[in-house]
This record gives C-alpha cells, sequence and structure tokens, in this order.
C-alpha cells in the first residue's frame, strides 16, 4: 500500500471526496489482491459508512516497553499508524476523523514526554501539510490552542489556514482538550452571549461546541484493550459505536480500522428506540 505523504507516492494517490463512492474495483487497486485489507475491504457496505470516526490512539507506551524503548519511541512509531489510518479513512470516504492526541490531562506526564509530543505534532504537520492540501482533506484543532506552546500553535494555526476551503475528509486532531473543559468552555460561551436559559437546547448548545457544524462520531474505537472513553468528545459520543482492540496504537494499521468497520456496520443503532415496533407486549 502507497505510504501517505511519502515523496513517491504523492503524485499517484487519489483520495475519493466523501460525494463519490469508492468502487470495487478502486478498492482492490488499493489493497493488494489476496491481502487482509483486500480481504476486509470487500466486505465494506460503502452505503452504511460511519460519517464520523474517532479515535482515542492508546497503548504506545506499552508498545514501548515490550521493547525495552523509552516511552517516547512508542509515541514516535504512532505517527506510521496516524498516517496509515489518515490515508485509509480518507480513501475510503469518511467525512470526519477525530484523532485524540494529548489531552488536558496529558500536562501531567513527565517534562521530556510532553515535549517530545508536541515535537511529534509540529513534525507531523510540517511533513505531512502538503499532502494534506493535495488531497483536499481540511485539518482542524479541537482544544484549548491557547494553552499550548506557541510555535507549536503557529504550525497548527498554519495548517488549519491552509487547508480551510479544502472539501475533503475533515481531519481534526484533538489537543490540549477535555470533554468535560469543552463543555464547560461552552457554557460559558452560552452566558457570555447573553443566551436565554429557555432558548438554550441541545442543538444550540452543540454549536458552542469544538466540533460545531460536524456530525458526532459514529463510531469510537478504543486501541490497547482499555475500557474507557478518557474526558473525550463527552457530549458528541452520546449514541456512538463503541469498538475496542487489544492491538496497541503503534501497531494499528488499515486492516484494525476495515475491522472496526465492519464490526459497527454489524450494530443495530436505536438511539434509545426499538428495532421492530410491531409487538410491545401487554393488550
Ligand atoms: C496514549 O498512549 C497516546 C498518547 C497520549 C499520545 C498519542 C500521540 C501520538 C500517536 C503522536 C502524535 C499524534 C499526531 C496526531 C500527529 P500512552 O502513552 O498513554 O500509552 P500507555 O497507556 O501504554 O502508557
Amino acid at each position: 500500500m502507497c505510504q501517505f505523504g511519502s515523496e513517491d507516492s504523492r503524485s499517484s494517490l487519489r483520495i475519493l471526496s466523501h460525494d463519490t463512492q469508492m468502487s470495487l474495483e478502486d478498492l482492490l487497486a488499493w489493497a493488494p489482491s489476496g491481502s487482509p485489507e483486500a480481504a476486509l475491504a470487500g466486505q465494506v457496505d460503502f452505503d452504511r459508512l460511519p460519517g464520523h470516526v474517532a479515535v482515542i490512539m492508546d497503548g504506545n507506551g506499552r508498545w514501548a516497553a515490550q521493547r525495552h524503548l523509552p516511552r517516547v519511541d512508542g509515541h514516535r512509531a504512532g505517527i506510521d499508524s496516524v498516517r496509515d489510518v489518515v490515508e485509509t479513512s480518507a480513501r475510503l470516504g469518511i467525512q470526519v476523523l477525530t484523532l485524540y492526541a494529548f489531552s488536558v490531562e496529558n500536562w501531567k506526564r513527565p517534562p521530556l514526554e510532553v515535549s517530545v509530543l508536541m515535537g511529534l505534532l509540529k513534525r507531523y504537520l510540517r511533513l505531512e501539510l502538503e499532502s494534506l492540501v493535495a488531497n483536499d482533506i481540511r485539518f482542524r484543532v479541537l482544544g484549548h490552542m491557547d494553552g499550548l506552546p506557541d510555535d507549536v500553535r503557529r504550525e497548527l494555526e498554519v495548517g488549519q489556514d491552509k487547508t480551510h476551503s479544502n472539501h475533503g475528509m475533515l481531519f481534526n486532531i484533538a489537543l490540549n482538550y477535555g470533554g468535560r473543559a469543552e463543555i464547560v468552555h461552552a457554557a460559558r460561551r452560552a452566558i457570555a452571549a447573553g443566551v436565554r436559559p429557555s432558548d438554550l437546547d441541545e442543538e444550540r448548545f452543540g454549536e458552542l461546541l469544538y466540533t460545531s457544524g460536524q456530525p458526532d462520531p459514529d463510531l469510537l474505537i478504543r486501541t490497547s484493550g482499555e475500557m474507557r472513553v478518557s474526558n473525550f468528545l463527552l457530549w458528541q459520543i452520546a449514541y456512538a459505536e463503541i469498538w475496542v482492540t487489544e492491538t496497541l496504537w503503534p501497531d494499528f494499521r488499515a486492516r484494525h480500522l476495515l475491522e472496526a468497520i465492519l464490526e459497527y456496520q454489524k450494530r443495530d443503532r436505536r438511539y434509545g428506540g426499538i428495532t421492530q415496533p410491531a409487538f410491545v407486549g401487554g393488550r
């Protein structure tokens, strides 16, 4: 599979905009025939793709520990997974992809780890921006940008500015992000704007969140087997289907994303209702 953003593949990379459906032929051309990706991709129902996929990337530290490497090497290795998932999501025609890169709680980590993570984000954007632009991907940060180091914030602003008129996949990175902090921030904005309590409903409140105008996640993926939502998109994941894999983030690739999508397509989404209202019991 060609590597998203690598020098030799950039010209041949063709990502479909989300109003174009990927045909089985396109898919088979992308995934080598006989590969696990091709077998999985052949089963995907492109009429029922999740519109928004959100991912809690977890297990970088354990991946490094298993190899007797420093924790930061796990984060470094995680960048290849980020590239693969961004590329695959855009190819499939996912409308919104959100990756949880750094929470408001992650400042508690050792300063070296924090500074490596910030450096990786900057480097990732520098290396991938051209490719994001070429592939019509819009990049957004969800989180408190003012709390980030100046150089990182500048890099992110450049990324947002240069991609803001793109119309393909929306790629959010949640950074210095906390779900509760986001809700408090939205409440403050409502109060500051003088919104009357009787005018505040779920729709209006949603417009005050970082994800204003975006569909809620349909599929929430968490790697490394942990069964937690870790303060991620608390408002927005109200009805998301959750898929947890034991795979550690640096090992996560296109085939895992395809497995998650196939599992999602088996779920019966009821949003609090019932599937077959014909017989409800009673007289
Ligand atoms: C969780 O693993 C992972 C993170 C806190 C950071 C994720 C960041 C990256 C993959 C790199 C930068 C991202 C982008 C989008 C360019 P952990 O350290 O908590 O792992 P552990 O639970 O095994 O210790």
